[in-house]
């Protein structure tokens, strides 16, 4: 059975490039993001590290903790890392876990046998401080994520958690946000003192309560 919303992210023990990693260990009290991708030395995966060596400070600020996975192995990273670094004008500092047996990516379903029989495809989880799985995406080989749509979910789930409120299609930081149904409108007024604009009774914005 593959991995699903709410479930308990699996524990690992991992080689990486920063050394072995106790994956709880690792996260501590904090979210994580574990992402997977096809291959060591391929164009995509160049630019996604370096892209996310550039949000590190962004995810730092979300008590976020990141780490990469590909099955390739650790020696090979290392060169890598040194042409990510020189290409993309970075540091990559964040984990390369090198997952040779492939027990990471089986037990996260990061290999879809009628995509690639060997290699991992771009899957994504965002793990919450509980270590439960709060979002899974999955991109093909050949398409790059879009790493500022993962820290606008980010910050989506972190006001969820922090807040009890919800964001609209497209939503961006210090826009509107929506009042959870769980809590009731009278409730809300209380809770939200910014203010709460009620256009149906299922349907409550407020404004971010974190700006
Ligand atoms: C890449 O990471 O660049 C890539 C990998 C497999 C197919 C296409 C692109």
């Amino acid at each position: 059975m593959s991995l699903r919303l709410g479930d308990i992210a699996p524990d690992f023990k991992a080689k990486t490039s920063v050394g072995e990693i106790d994956f709880y260990e690792y996260l501590g009290n904090g979210w994580g993001i574990l992402f997977s991708h096809p291959a060591d030395y391929t164009p995509v995966c160049t630019t996604e590290l370096g892209k996310t060596a550039l949000l590190q400070e962004e995810f730092a600020n979300r008590n976020t903790k990141v780490l990469a996975l590909s099955v390739d192995k650790l020696d090979k990273h290392a060169g890598w890392i040194n042409d990510i670094n020189e290409t993309q004008k970075v540091t990559v500092s964040f984990p390369l876990i090198a997952d040779e047996d492939k027990s990471i990516a089986n037990a996260y379903g990061m290999i879809h046998p009628n995509a690639s029989e060997t290699f991992t495809v771009r899957s994504l989880f965002i793990i919450g401080p509980d270590k439960k799985v709060k979002l899974m995406i999955t991109y093909p080989a050949s398409t790059g994520r879009n790493f500022h749509e993962v820290l606008r979910v980010l910050d989506s789930l972190q006001l969820t958690a922090n807040y009890s409120v919800a964001t609209p299609a497209d939503w961006k930081e210090g826009e509107d946000v929506i009042v959870v149904p769980a809590v009731s409108t009278e409730a809300a007024k209380e809770k939200f003192p910014k203010g709460l604009n009620v256009v149906k009774p299922y349907l409550r914005y407020t404004p971010q309560p974190n700006k």
